[in-house]
């Protein structure tokens, strides 16, 4: 017998939320043993499975040749089941029965980097989340069905490394060149947790012992040579477990804890029980090599999949609706860890960045959908900016109207009833609600419902009463396929300032959730609704949604001015930022006067330099080309926004004058103690140097050249490195080829070399074609492709002319090899019909050329949705 099950998938079938089922059988043991091989791999499987409610025993599974099934004992002939390119049904199954599997795979032919796929020449990784372990064996592969797994690994000598979930109970020899290990996971999983990992790597130990007193052995995997780049990622994973005890009282389960670096990986990292692996760059970080974004990337990522051990692992998804349970909750908390790490008010204000950049167009397009939708194609195409960050900030939410003490009595309620389990979002509210004694069921209309709520808020100040009143109004687009849309609750905290003195007016009003006296959180949660403050005796200015305690789009109206009161008087760094935002974007889309900017950072820049250089680095932030183009809804001219913007600069560049290079002969960040504080005046340096080149002052080459030889910092060596490739300055092409040299064998570091040359302001075709035909080019290797394609990205105006065939080159490639990846990279195109005339023509048409070729679901069911606007 030898079926092999391996055509294409079919194509049309839509899953939705309101047809789930239990399953039919549970797995109460797993009994894995996975022999690799050169050119295969050979996989035994032994379920014990007991019937739990009517209906056929359905075994996933995909790309698996089936060697032998046997039930009971007893070889099972083709009349005793049904096999088709995605399931294995046994016919006339008992009600329990211990089912053997035998099946061969191939992955060293895995090029989509799902289920089981050799990573390199030494190593093999799994990756099961979502439906990767169907590619492994058959099994009933969702989040819903836990199993005890014990998995033995066999491989060659010359892969040292055998890992897999939970206690490793036994290890030994097959004759002479090979070996096993056997493991053990004691507790119960859903196979999208399942790991293992065979491969010739080092690691860096350490241990930590938890509030309970358990010691735990805390293991980071990697190539030899990065086991140095470490250090960080250990310290952030200790860090993070004793955070999730004091903040959530949430200690670690089990006796080991081990992370494995992997260079060729579809996205960031992966949460399996025990047993993390991760894409290099979310786990690698040294000054030397990674510059100060990518370090603080590396420590959240490292707590959110640790967080992910109670919110995610311990308790899961029903179902795959339900991703958003998981991810929204463990965002939140990876976002709440780093706030403690760094600057609060800073950390806020990159996540919020984040979302406006990439939630908000995804949300205001084709593929908009709820945080949790209801139905779907290929779920992959679900982890999204909406599933991930949208989700964070529902979260985000609830904490901020409960209040701390409130929101902890809740999750500790969720914790106690849901452990073990796999559950809905709707349980997650009721047990919030339960055990903080709130009622936050509205708050399931959020998850349930597409598209970025508009927030119209208008003040009117009484001079005669002493009164001021905010009328308030939410409003959604109207969408197609979720046409039943309600208000949702709205926190908004909020602060009224004193236009002459700066102070904050004390609030009082029964409608108030949260109030210490000046600043408070208001609770908006009708489609209207007003709120009148007594005894206000000057116009305020009003600030609100302070901290971003929604993720609405506030249409309020402030004048410019008041704007730029905000950024002198508010105490929260975010609102300060978002002041300088909304009035950047009042200049460079609504042809709003810049003068008033101007005078406002001139004024407050020098004292926020001197006290918070990281802040002050953020409040120099411009707006985005392509964060501006999204918020243009038809007739976009990308052009158009480019020239406003350089305008803008170059007019700040003046303005700033000899400031500029003062700022930047003043800081110093080797004298800077505090990492924060450092990665600030950095960023200033940085920034300070692209606007001396924009003054025309050609001293600046020197200035970067200095930088570039001088620092051993990452950051420092890439930003002089900018200035020198972007302006084409003399020393441009020596200091490219000396960073090569240095780092060509650093992946990670040569990413940043792609990525750098790729966003050249004068890229064209011919300069991305050389990368892409550059011997270290690889299509393997999703990080080096996005370092491309987020080149391109970060100049729609290249994006949107010869990057557009660069992006469905790719996706007709990666259609096949990597559908997930080339899926994902098509969303960058989602706001196509935004533009104007000829390039909407252009872009369509390259779309549907490329929608009549493709075949995976991923890249299909994408297609599908951009192009029905
Ligand atoms: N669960 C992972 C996380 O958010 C993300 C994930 C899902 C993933 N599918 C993946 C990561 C595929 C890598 C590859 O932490
Ligand atoms: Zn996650």
């Amino acid at each position: 017998m030898n079926i092999s099950a391996n055509a294409t998938p079919a194509i049309d079938s839509t899953i939705y939320l309101k047809d789930y089922q239990k399953p039919t059988f549970a797995v109460e043991h797993i009994d894995l043993d996975i022999q690799v091989h050169a050119d295969h791999t050979r996989v035994l499987a032994k379920l014990q499975m007991q019937r739990q409610s009517a209906g056929e025993l359905c075994l996933l599974g995909r790309d698996l040749q089936l060697v032998a099934v046997r039930i009971n004992g007893r070889a099972l002939t083709e009349k005793d089941y049904r096999l088709d390119t995605e399931q294995l049904v046994i016919l006339d199954a008992p009600e329990q029965l211990l089912l053997e599997t035998e099946v061969i795979i191939h992955p060293e032919n895995n090029t989509m980097l799902e289920g089981l796929y050799q990573a390199g020449d030494n190593l093999y990784v799994t990756q099961n989340e979502p439906e990767g372990f169907r590619k492994i064996t058959f099994y009933p592969d969702r989040p819903d069905v836990l199993s005890v797994f014990t998995t033995r690994v066999e491989a060659d000598k010359t892969f040292p490394v055998l890992l897999a979930n939970g206690n490793l109970i036994e290890t030994g020899t097959v004759g002479d060149n090979r070996h096993y290990a056997i493991w053990q996971d004691p507790t119960k999983k859903p196979s999208y947790l399942f790991a293992c990992v065979i491969g010739d790597l080092a690691v860096l130990r350490d241990h930590y012992v938890t509030s309970e007193g358990r010691d735990v052995a805390l293991e980071i995997y990697a190539v030899e040579k990065d086991i140095p780049k470490c250090h960080i990622a250990m310290q952030a994973l200790k860090h993070s477990m004793r955070w999730d005890e004091e903040h959530y009282g949430r200690p670690y389960d089990l006796d080991n804890y081990m992370i494995v670096a992997v260079s060729q990986f579809n996205m960031g990292a992966m949460e399996n029980k025990g047993l993390n692996i991760f894409n290099t760059s979310c786990v690698l970080a040294d000054e030397a090599y990674t510059t100060d974004a990518a370090i603080m990337r590396v420590q959240s990522v490292i707590a959110h999949e640790y967080f992910h051990n109670w919110t995610g692992n311990r308790i899961t998804c029903r179902d795959w609706f339900q991703l958003c349970l998981k991810e929204g909750l463990t965002v939140f908390r990876d976002q709440s860890f780093s706030e403690d790490l760094q600057s609060a008010a800073v950390q806020r204000i990159d996540d919020v960045a984040v979302l406006k950049a990439h939630q908000f167009p995804e949300d205001a397009g084709p593929l908009s959908h709820p945080p949790r939708p209801d139905h779907f194609v290929e779920i992959n195409n679900f982890y999204t900016a909406t599933v991930y960050e949208k989700g964070a900030e529902i979260n985000r939410m609830m904490a901020t109207l409960l209040g701390k003490e409130k929101y902890r009595a809740g999750t500790d309620e969720y914790f106690r009833r849901h452990d073990g389990q796999a559950v809905t979002v709707e349980d997650w509210i009721a047990a919030l609600s339960a055990g903080s004694t709130v009622d936050l069921s509205a708050f399931l209309t959020w998850y349930n419902q597409p598209g970025t709520p508009k927030l119209e808020v208008r003040g009117h100040y009484n001079a005669e009463q002493q009164s001021y009143r905010l009328d308030f109004k939410q409003s959604l687009k109207a969408h197609a396929k979720y046409p039943d849309l309600k208000p949702v609750p709205i926190p908004v905290a909020l602060a009224l300032f004193n236009p002459h003195t700066g102070e904050k007016y004390t609030l009082q009003h029964d409608a108030l959730v949260e109030n210490n006296q000046t600043e408070a959180v208001y609770l908006f949660d009708q489609a209207e609704a007003s709120l009148e403050f007594k005894g206000i005796d000057q116009a305020p200015v009003a600030s609100l949604l302070r901290n971003f305690s929604a993720p609405v789009n506030l249409d309020f109206n402030y004048s410019d001015q008041d704007l730029a009161l905000l950024l002198q008087y508010e105490n929260n760094g975010f609102n300060q930022w978002q002041a300088t935002q909304t009035l950047l974007e009042r200049i460079l889309l609504n042809d709003h006067p810049a003068q008033i900017y101007f005078d406002a950072i001139t004024a407050t820049l020098p004292s926020i330099i001197a006290r918070d250089p990281l802040l002050a680095s953020r409040l120099l932030d411009v707006p985005s080309e392509s964060y501006l183009g999204s918020r243009i809804d038809e007739h976009y001219q990308p052009e158009m926004i480019h020239e406003k913007r350089e305008a803008l600069l170059n007019q700040l560049a003046k303005v700033l004058g000899e400031q500029c290079k003062t700022i930047y002969l003043s800081l110093d960040p080797a004298t800077e103690k505090d990492f924060s504080q450092a990665m600030g005046v950095r960023a200033l340096r940085n920034i300070m140097l692209s606007l001396i080149a924009r003054q025309g002052d050609l001293s600046v080459f020197e200035l970067a050249a200095q930088q570039f030889k001088d620092s051993q910092n990452m950051s420092e060596r890439l930003g002089a490195l900018k200035i020198l490739v972007w302006n084409n300055a003399s020393q441009a092409q020596d200091a490219l080829a000396a960073f090569y040299q240095q780092y060509q064998d650093e992946a990670l570091a040569l990413d940043q070399w792609f990525l750098l040359q790729a966003s050249h302001p004068e890229a064209d075709v011919q300069s991305i074609q050389a990368l892409t035909e550059h011997p270290d080019y690889d299509l393997k290797t999703p990080n080096r492709i996005r370092a491309v394609t987020g080149g391109l990205n970060a100049h729609p105006v290249h994006a949107w002319s010869f990057g557009v065939a660069h992006f469905i080159e790719l996706a007709a490639y990666l259609d096949e090899k990597n559908p997930i990846v080339g899926a994902r990279l098509l969303q960058s195109l989602s706001r196509w019909y935004t533009l104007a005339e000829p390039q909407r023509s252009t872009v369509q048409q390259a779309l549907q050329q490329l929608q009549s070729k493709v075949q995976s679901k991923n890249v299909v069911e994408t297609l599908n949705s951009m192009l029905a606007v």
